[in-house]
């Protein structure tokens, strides 16, 4: 079901130092920051040949990853995100396996303009999974 890695996200403390590591120091392509207000973030996407890193930042009071940023001060991996071809078809076969849909399992639009789902980590090995529409 699951089709190819779209990104990786990165949470991060400090955008601008984890932007100039990625540009600097490992040398890959980097955009400007962008605010998400509906996701709680500013992103930095990293393009890779074969997918992306999404360098992850806090944006606003609320966002769903200063928690995950509490627990690890220095950033980590917050999740990664598969494409599928049909959301929905996804959606209702996970919850037919007994997986967690997060957020009522309806999807919500992604960084990319695409319908995106994310999956409780708990049945996923501990790691939180997006998945978007390709
Ligand atoms: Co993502």
């Amino acid at each position: 079901m699951i089709g190819k890695l779209n990104h990786v996200a990165i949470a991060v403390p400090d955008l601008a130092a984890a932007t100039a590591m990625y540009r600097d120091i490992l040398g890959a392509k980097v955009s400007a920051p962008g605010d998400e207000p509906d996701h709680g973030v500013t992103v930095v996407f990293v393009e890779l040949p074969n997918a992306k890193i999404e360098l992850l930042h806090p944006l606003g009071d609320n966002s769903p990853i200063a928690p995950f940023l509490e627990r690890n001060p220095s950033g980590g991996v917050h999740h990664v995100c598969y494409e599928v071809g049909d959301i929905l078809a996804a959606r209702d076969r996970l919850k037919a396996a007994g997986a967690r849909v997060l957020g009522g399992g309806e999807p919500k639009t992604g960084a990319h303009g695409k319908p995106v789902l994310f999956l409780h980590p708990k049945d996923f090995c501990g790691t939180l999974i997006e998945l978007e529409q390709a």
